[in-house]
């Protein structure tokens, strides 16, 4: 199996994330560090903790990292309801978290991994920067870092900024010139990945509590299907399509694009300025071909093998 960290900020999808990674065959779920981001990272970490003991996760190591971002105080995402997971009342966590904080347990693992790690953020990139930033060296066993966050076309916290981006711009700036592999799993298709109605049912009425779970958590989450048979109970895979990208990287179409951060004040702070311009022939003339973070950008998605194929993983014991 591919050994996989997710860093997020649970968060109703960070929690779809981490069901399909404890469940598929192909993915070594190495460790989880949290952020703040959705909601104050302390209730980031015991969401995280509840949704591993529902999944019936074997003990992965959970810890704790940045309260806030590296320059900006910390801002709420208020779509994920007051506990920052849909307040589906769950129960409190049994486990406890690590004894050591989100960078030194990144650290760790990454580097204890007997092959290298596929860094999966899911959520403000302010533990990723620190940890880049503290240990650099860590990149050699890192194999690729897929996030979610950043828009090639229209953002969600403002007409151009996706959320994880615009809450540490200057953390994502940080995480795309690391000089490793990265794949931005953005807006574009993160909205794209929606489980029809009548499957969200099936999931809610498993007897299996961590099926169940992820039919509660996809019955809250905002579609873009308004008017479509069952579309009041279909629910988007948000940032578990960033997971299900790692599973089966056949189902995303990327090309490998020049991506920068917007990082002034004003209202682009935050965009993920992608160069889709006919290149590089083009690029050069006009701005003399100044050095940019080539990345991996998600352009297309194939919607119906993602859903297929978190369906079946999750409603797997
Ligand atoms: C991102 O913001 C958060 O609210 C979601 O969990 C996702 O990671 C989407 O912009
Ligand atoms: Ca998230």
């Amino acid at each position: 199996p591919i050994p996989v960290i997710i860093d997020c900020d649970t968060g109703v999808d960070d929690a779809l994330a981490l069901l399909f990674a404890v469940r598929h065959p192909g993915l070594d779920l190495r460790a989880v560090t949290c952020v703040a981001g959705n909601t104050g990272v302390d209730g980031v970490v015991r969401n995280t903790l509840t949704v591993l003991e529902q999944a019936g996760a074997p003990a992965v190591p959970v810890a704790r990292g940045a309260e806030r971002p590296l320059i900006e105080p910390a801002r709420r995402a208020p779509v994920h309801g007051a506990d920052g997971m849909g307040d589906l009342g769950l129960p409190a966590p049994t486990r406890a978290p690590a004894d050591v904080d989100a960078v030194t347990l990144l650290h760790r693992e990454i580097l204890a991994s007997p092959r290298p790690v596929t860094l999966i953020p899911t959520a403000p990139l302010t533990n990723i920067a620190l940890l880049l930033r503290t240990h650099p060296g860590v990149t050699r066993n890192i194999e690729r870092i897929v996030f979610m966050g950043g828009a090639v076309t229209t953002g969600n916290a403002t007409p151009v900024a996706e959320f994880n981006v615009w809450h540490d711009p200057e953390a994502a700036a940080v995480l795309l010139t690391a000089g490793v592999p990265i794949t931005m799993y953005g807006l574009d298709v993160f909205r794209r990945v929606v489980v029809p109605g009548a499957e969200v049912r099936r999931l809610r009425a498993s007897d299996d509590p961590g099926t169940r779970l992820a039919g509660e958590l996809l019955r809250c989450r905002p579609t873009a299907q308004a008017g479509a048979p069952g579309a009041e109970e279909a629910g988007g895979l948000g940032d578990a399509g960033a997971v299900c990208a790692v599973a089966d990287p056949a189902g995303l179409t990327t090309r490998l694009l020049p991506v920068e951060v917007c990082l002034a004040p004003g209202p682009a702070r935050g965009q993920t300025v992608v160069d889709l311009r006919p290149g590089p022939g083009e690029a050069e003339v006009h701005d003399g071909g100044a050095e940019r973070a080539l990345v991996d950008v998600a352009l297309d998605v194939d919607v119906d093998r993602y859903v297929k194929l978190y369906l079946e993983t999750v409603e797997r014991p």
